[in-house]
């Protein structure tokens, strides 16, 4: 009876609220919630469930690491605390405030093409204001030129941004997931990062099915805990997009064509963005 009591007391006192082993750091609208939900499957893996916005936010900022610490799940020691929020990638005073924190967090980002991902954006920011937002077309231009300096196309500069990581911390400090990919095979880039954490392997294709009608992969009856309905995410993530008109496509894809290629060349992968 003695040494049961023990036990129980032990595991309270190690759980605790820790600082985050890994951060995802980005980007916005590139499929950040789905590898957060994807990853809590492993059972080592605890998440905050909201953005935290620790490190781009002064005023969070100023409230200092204790804060911040308070913010975070319970965890058992060996387990890996995991934050997102999107905003911090493209955020110029972040790399240095994390690295402050931790040189040794591990930095996860999820990148998608950088095309979609203004679309992506558009629709958001569209929803939030729908009587002030023009087209697409009209929003991203300005006569015959792309209007390069929005936010909504900054964003997909990736490369530019990542090399202000690099000021702070090594390339294999960063990991990179492929949205696109993620959609295709969820179990083969969620194992990557599985590995990149240095967690033992859990995830497996069995817990992933595709929903046709979402036309994203969604959690099986396998995921226990993880199917209430159809184990997908919610209607906010996955939504229509409009049908862009393909001159205006293709001067975005045109524009972000070397900076892709920069970035496949940095971090030795091509995502195969058209
Ligand atoms: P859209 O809604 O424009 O399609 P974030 O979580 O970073 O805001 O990214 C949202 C995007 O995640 C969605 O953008 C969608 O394309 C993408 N996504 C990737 N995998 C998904 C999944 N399994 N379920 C829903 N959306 C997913």
């Amino acid at each position: 009876f003695e040494s049961k009591q023990n036990v129980t007391k032990t595991s309270k006192i190690s759980h605790a609220k820790r600082l985050p082993n890994a951060i995802i750091i980005g980007v916005r609208k590139g499929g950040t919630r789905a590898l957060l939900e994807f990853l809590r499957l492993h059972p080592k893996v605890k998440t905050c469930t909201r953005e935290i916005h620790f490190f781009d936010n002064n005023d969070n900022y100023l409230r200092g690491l204790e804060w911040y610490r308070q913010q975070m799940p319970d965890s058992l020691p060996g387990d890996i605390t995991i934050e997102k929020t999107p905003s911090y990638f493209v955020t110029d005073k972040v790399p240095k405030r994390i690295y402050e924190m931790s040189q040794n967090v591990k930095l996860i980002v999820i990148l998608r093409d950088p095309t979609e991902r203004a679309i992506s954006d558009y629709v958001q920011v569209q929803l939030k204001k729908p009587d002030r937002m023009p087209s697409f077309e009209t929003f991203v231009t300005k006569g015959e030129e792309l209007r390069s300096s929005i936010s909504a196309i900054q964003i997909g500069l990736y490369i530019e941004h990542l090399r202000k990581w690099l000021n702070y911390f090594p390339i294999s400090q960063l990991h990179f997931v492929s949205m696109e990919n993620m959609t295709i095979t969820p179990s083969v880039e969620l194992q990557a990062v599985e590995k990149f954490l240095n967690l033992e392997p859990f995830i497996n294709e069995k817990l992933f099915y595709f929903n046709e009608t979402k036309g994203f992969p969604c959690f099986s009856a396998n995921a226990q805990g993880r199917n209430r309905n159809s184990g997908c995410l919610s209607a906010e993530k996955g939504r229509p997009h409009p049908v862009i008109r393909s001159n205006i496509l293709k001067l975005l894809r045109d524009y972000y064509r070397p900076y892709n290629q920069e970035l496949y060349k940095e971090v030795h992968r091509d995502f195969g963005w058209p």
